[in-house]
Formats: structure tokens, C-alpha cells, sequence
């Protein structure tokens, strides 16, 4: 008789029945894609003079980056209709834990092992203090992510304990802010879609009963989260640079392709999302109601035991 093969936890590109899985073998490989993509760099242009220091930076960046994919999860699925890339979410923040993780050790490695300079480092410079609170918070979460830690914890306890990922994506924004010096493009366009993600979440959790938002909602949500983006950028760079808010709106209709301001980008980010919604509600096949039972053909002779009537949920 043919068993199940039994997981182990290490074994990530397996699932739940111990079978492989291509859903997480090709998460392994995304994960994995930016070291192949230094090692490229490295051996075509090099990482530039200060080698370390720009190894800090692309493991910063792609940390980051993977704690916003892991966000973006939820709304993908919902959205795509494809809930089997729940899946690979937490495979996602455990990557981005480890990205994080070796950000650290370079910053250690770059102070020459110097761990009392890098404490009294992370003490005194605000930006090292979030950095590091929000690398303690992802090695929680990296730490209670196996399915030996849900089960300890009860689900309930575990899915409340992972939402202070809201909150660690915060603090990593912050101190992505914080350390940048000049042109902060990509921090507002990222802390843009950081918004359209949570305030997505909060409708869900507010307006609808079945998880779902309509495609006009989508479309209000990515107007009002790029005008946001927009407002927030003008009165940074105001207070910045000492210039009037209105002067920098302004600007943010002077349509230079090399200048596009972030909140053009968060607004054709959003209104992707809702144009996949519309597309999907037109062309894919309805979802099945999970309230109403399957119509039941009067029988003429026997009734239909109720046993029989589908209970099956969407
Ligand atoms: C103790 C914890 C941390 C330390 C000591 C640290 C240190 C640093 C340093 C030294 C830089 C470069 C600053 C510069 O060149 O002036 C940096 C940049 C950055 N860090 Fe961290 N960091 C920490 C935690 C984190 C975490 C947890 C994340 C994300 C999950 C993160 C994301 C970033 C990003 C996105 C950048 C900017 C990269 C870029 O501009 O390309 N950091 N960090």
C-alpha cells in the first residue's frame, strides 16, 4: 500500500502530503534570484569600490522588498483567485528574515567585528535602533513560522502574533527613509504601495463579508492612496527644502519620462490591481457561493437525504 512520505521541516519544497511542490520549488528559486543576480554583477561589473558596502545595500533592498511581496500576497490571491500561493507566504518572510539577517552580519563584518562599535552603533544612531527592532520582530516571525510552531501556538494566537508584520514593515520603511540621503523616489513609491496594501486590508476587514472589494472600489482605493502619495511626498520635500507643498504638486504634472514622481507609479500599481479584477470577473468562470446550497431537483420518489446537499465552501 503506497504511504504518504513524511516532511520533514526543513524541507521546504515539499508540501503538507510530503509531495514536491512546483508552487514552492519556483518560490525557492525567486528567493534565491538575487544572489544569483550578484554573483552576475559581481563577475561582469563588480560591486563598485566600496564592495562591502554595496552588498549592505542590495541585501537591505531586497529584505525589503520581500516583506512588501509577502504583504502583496493576500490581495494576489484574492484578487487573482489563486489562494494557492498562501502557500508560499511564509516561505517569503523567512526569505526576507534572511536577507536581513545577512545585512547584519555585513554591517558587523564592515566594523571589522567590532561588536561593541556595532551595539553602541545601534544605540545611538535612530535609524540602526529601528533597523534592529524590526530584525528582532522578522526573527520572531522567521523563528514561529513552521507548522510545528502554528500548532504549539494555536492557530488564532499565531495568525495575531504573525499581523505585527504591519508593524515591523513599518519600522523597515522607516529606516529606509532614514538612510537615504538624497533622492527618495524609491522609498515614497514603496511606503505608496506599503499604503494601498493596508488600506486594502482595512477595507476587507471592514466592508465585506465574503473578502472581496468590487473593481470600483479598486479604483477609488488606487486614487486615493496615490493622492495620499502624492500630499505626503510634496509636504516632505517642502519641509526638506524649506519650499512651498504646492510649488512640488505642482511639478508632479510636469511630465518628464526620467522624473515621473512616485505617486504616478503607486496609481498605475493600483489601477493594475483593479483592471486584473475586472478582467478575471469578466473572462474567468463565477466562484461558487458558499451560502446557498446547491439546487436540489425535486425528487419524485425518495426525498434527498440531507447528507447529500453540498455544504462545500468557495
Ligand atoms: C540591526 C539591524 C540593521 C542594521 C545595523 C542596518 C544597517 C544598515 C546600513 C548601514 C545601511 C546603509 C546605510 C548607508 O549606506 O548609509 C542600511 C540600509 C538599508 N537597510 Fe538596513 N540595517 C538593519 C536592519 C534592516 C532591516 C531589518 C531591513 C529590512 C527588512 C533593512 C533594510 C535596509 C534597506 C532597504 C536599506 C537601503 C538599501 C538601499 O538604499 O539600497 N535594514 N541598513
Amino acid at each position: 500500500m503506497a504511504t504518504a512520505k513524511k516532511k520533514r521541516s526543513w524541507e521546504v519544497w515539499r508540501d503538507a502530503s510530503g509531495g514536491l511542490s512546483a508552487l514552492r520549488v519556483g518560490t525557492l528559486a525567486f528567493l534565491l534570484l538575487p544572489v544569483a543576480i550578484a554573483v552576475y554583477d559581481y563577475c561582469t561589473v563588480g560591486f563598485g569600490p566600496r564592495p562591502i558596502n554595496d552588498v549592505i545595500h542590495r541585501t537591505g533592498y531586497w529584505a525589503l522588498l520581500f516583506v512588501m511581496i509577502s504583504l502583496a500576497v493576500t490581495p494576489f490571491c484574492r484578487v487573482g483567485r489563486f489562494g494557492k500561493l498562501l502557500d508560499a507566504r511564509r516561505m517569503i518572510g523567512v526569505g526576507a528574515f534572511g536577507y536581513a539577517a545577512a545585512h547584519i552580519v555585513l554591517y558587523m563584518a564592515d566594523q571589522k567585528w567590532n561588536l561593541w562599535k556595532v551595539g553602541s552603533e545601534i544605540v545611538l544612531r535612530l535609524y540602526l535602533t529601528i533597523g534592529f527592532t524590526a530584525l528582532i520582530g522578522l526573527a520572531v516571525l522567521a523563528i514561529t513560522s513552521t507548522d510545528g510552531m502554528v500548532r504549539r501556538l494555536g492557530r488564532k494566537r499565531w495568525q495575531r502574533l504573525h499581523q505585527i508584520v504591519y508593524v515591523l514593515s513599518l519600522l523597515v520603511l522607516i529606516h529606509f527613509f532614514q538612510q537615504t540621503k538624497a533622492d527618495v523616489w524609491l522609498p515614497t513609491f514603496v511606503a505608496g504601495l506599503f499604503g494601498w496594501l493596508m488600506s486594502y486590508r482595512i477595507l476587507i476587514w471592514r466592508k465585506t463579508e465574503r473578502g472581496e472589494l468590487s473593481t470600483l472600489t479598486l479604483v477609488g482605493l488606487a486614487i486615493a492612496v496615490a493622492v495620499l502619495t502624492f500630499l505626503a511626498e510634496a509636504v516632505g520635500i517642502g519641509i526638506a527644502f524649506n519650499v512651498s507643498p504646492l510649488r512640488v504638486l505642482e511639478m508632479a504634472f510636469d511630465f518628464d519620462p526620467y522624473s515621473i514622481r512616485p505617486g504616478w507609479a503607486v496609481l498605475a500599481a493600483g489601477l493594475t490591481v483593479a483592471a486584473v479584477d475586472w478582467a478575471r470577473a469578466r473572462f474567468a468562470k463565477p466562484r461558487r457561493e458558499s451560502a446557498k446550497p446547491a439546487p436540489v431537483k425535486p425528487a419524485p420518489t425518495k426525498p434527498m437525504p440531507a447528507a447529500n446537499v453540498s455544504t462545500e465552501t468557495a
